[in-house]
């Protein structure tokens, strides 16, 4: 069956690393910036692993630098998601790449995506919210200025704050005054965990920074407490296969703990983080999973209403979306 028509929501993508490359390319051109060393034969993103991702992440955001670009790319971005049924979406932003952490400047990229998120609401029935992102590997201060850009506009569109980034650079605890800042302006945390590192990165993202989902969180499967301990906080798995594989934190899908995470209770979604970096969509995710492990439109029905569940947003909106994810047929 096609998963195509399927109302889908997904809670981890990463703004930037959602642009298509034809995108980056024809700014990097217009801007006359030569790019063409991030790019493969193919006119895919180019890059030997993660940590080189990183580097081609931030130099295909380079060329991203007004509120302009980025309501050119939110647009080009929600296009591309509304085309694979994704009616719900988060994404993470950066103020370190949104106007340099400075708190004026982050309104006007703000105002920006916001008013190209209500344009494709209007036209696709797509809805967008942010959650705004600190990188770990500009460390705690800068971590701070993001927390207070996220401050200073939290609330309806700004739903969340949360950590991305190298995840062997520092400590999950060396961010709790940045996450503490963020929870008292009344946002939702999330910070990735658990993809480079083990099970103690889990621990410490739940126990240092009071997370309520977890950015892949997926090497949790290592330690059978852990996974006692996510089932019993009911804490929520924004778990990301294609990036898993595609990355080689796993060899395959059949090694990914997606199913068993899953089967011993645990809250997971899916997600595609950064869809053209890693060759991938929701429609492909789906149709992985479904091939892989059986999962069908029921179980995806499930999963969705799973993702709504645990979305950042207000209750209204979360009210809205389900209603579209439960008149799915199954
Ligand atoms: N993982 C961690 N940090 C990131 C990613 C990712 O996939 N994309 C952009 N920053
Ligand atoms: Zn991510």
């Amino acid at each position: 069956m096609s998963f195509k028509a399927l109302p889908k929501v997904e809670l981890h993508t990463h703004i930037e690393g959602a642009a298509p490359p034809d995108f980056i390319r024809g700014l990097a051109k217009e801007k006359n910036v030569d790019l063409s060393g991030i790019f493969a034969a193919d006119g895919g993103y180019a890059y030997r692993d993660f940590w080189h991702f990183l580097e081609v992440y931030e130099a295909a955001t380079s060329v991203l630098n007004s509120p302009q670009d980025y309501a050119r790319l939110t647009r080009a971005v929600l296009e591309n998601c509304a085309e694979a049924g994704v009616v719900y979406v988060e994404t993470f932003i950066s103020p370190d790449f949104c106007g340099g952490r400075d708190v004026s400047a982050w309104r006007d990229y703000l105002a920006a995506i916001q008013d190209a998120a209500a344009e494709a609401e209007r036209d696709a029935g797509i809805t967008l919210r942010g959650i705004v992102t600190a990188v770990r590997h500009f460390g705690p201060d800068a971590a701070r200025e993001v927390a207070r850009c996220a401050q200073q506009t939290a609330g309806g569109f700004i739903t969340g704050y949360g950590m991305g980034g190298d995840e062997k650079s520092g400590k999950q605890g060396d961010f709790a005054y940045a996450f503490d800042m963020a929870r008292e302006a009344g946002l939702k945390l999330t910070t990735h965990a658990g993809e480079w590192n083990g099970p103690d990165e889990v621990r410490a993202a739940l126990d240092d920074l009071r997370v309520e989902r977890i950015g892949h969180g997926v090497r949790a499967i290592e330690d059978p407490a852990l996974v006692d301990r996510l089932v019993q906080d009911g804490i929520t798995l924004e778990v990301c296969p294609g990036s898993n594989v595609f990355l080689g934190v796993y060899p395959d899908l059949a090694a990914h703990p997606i199913a068993r995470l899953r089967d011993r209770g645990v809250k997971v979604t899916v997600s595609t983080d950064d869809p053209p970096f890693f060759r991938t969509d929701m429609v492909k995710e789906y149709e992985d999973l479904s091939r892989q492990f059986g999962w069908d439109a029921a179980d995806f029905k499930a999963l969705n209403l799973t993702a709504i569940e645990a979305a950042f947003c207000d209750d209204a909106t979360r009210e809205r979306v389900r209603k579209i994810v439960e008149a799915q047929d199954v």
